[in-house]
């Protein structure tokens, strides 16, 4: 776990409810298919594994979050196609074979270290030609310099924030046996009440 984790609980505590899918949801959407197998990283309330489970992917929503994984677990108890698991992405162990990985605003919330790690074990736990959706955000975020510094352009504000530079991300996958399909880096894609952070989506291929 991470030193943001109770952070995670407390907010999820007061947003417990899936709420309207994200728009990279919407953008990743026609890449997926009926019945293949997604794992999300860092799900939260579940707001787009709920979305994918309703469009007949296999989901399994991975969040180190415990009581609001047993919330959903239950919640979702009859959706045969949506299930949870509580643990740090950064120290899975082995799962079957998904063919799509994806993770939205949660590679910035692990260490240099657990991204790292979080690489590796997808690699060998998604299928060839599987497809990874990552939306993260960039060093150009407003946000860059807000907090306490911390080593590898992350600062603690009311959380941790890693911020993200697009060509070092794509060269870990890169290096991790991916092909990198499409690569953005821009304001638009992920406006939140007034923000409107610069974002980084990428979607790598695992050759
Ligand atoms: C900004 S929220 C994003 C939630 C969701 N992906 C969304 O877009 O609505 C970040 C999420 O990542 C989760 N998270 C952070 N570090 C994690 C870790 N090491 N293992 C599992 N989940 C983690 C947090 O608990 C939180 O739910």
């Amino acid at each position: 776990m991470n030193s943001s984790s109770s952070y995670w609980e407390n907010y999820y505590s007061k947003h417990r409810e899936p709420s309207n899918c994200s728009p990279f949801a919407e953008f990743v959407t026609p890449f997926l298919k009926d019945g293949k197998r997604l794992i999300e990283f860092g799900c939260g309330n579940a707001r787009d594994s709920k979305h994918f489970a309703q469009q007949g992917v296999n989901v399994l929503a991975i969040d180190q979050c415990e009581k609001e994984i047993a919330y959903l677990t239950e919640k979702f108890e009859e959706t045969k196609n949506l299930n949870f698991l509580a643990a740090d992405m950064t120290n899975l162990s082995e799962l079957e074979k998904s063919d799509f990985l994806y993770s939205r605003f949660t590679i910035h919330a692990i260490n240099k270290q657990g991204e790292e790690k979080l690489i590796k074990w997808a690699s060998n736990n998604l299928k060839t030609d599987g497809l990874f959706f990552v939306e993260v955000r960039s060093v150009k975020d407003e946000l860059f310099g807000v907090g306490k510094a911390l080593p590898d352009n992350a600062f603690f504000s009311d959380h941790y924030r890693r911020f993200i530079v697009l060509k070092e991300l794509n060269n870990r996958f890169s290096e991790n046996g991916f092909e990198i399909l499409y690569s953005l880096e821009s304001k638009g894609l992920a406006p939140y009440k007034t923000e409107d952070p610069v974002v980084i989506r990428i979607i790598v291929q695992k050759k």
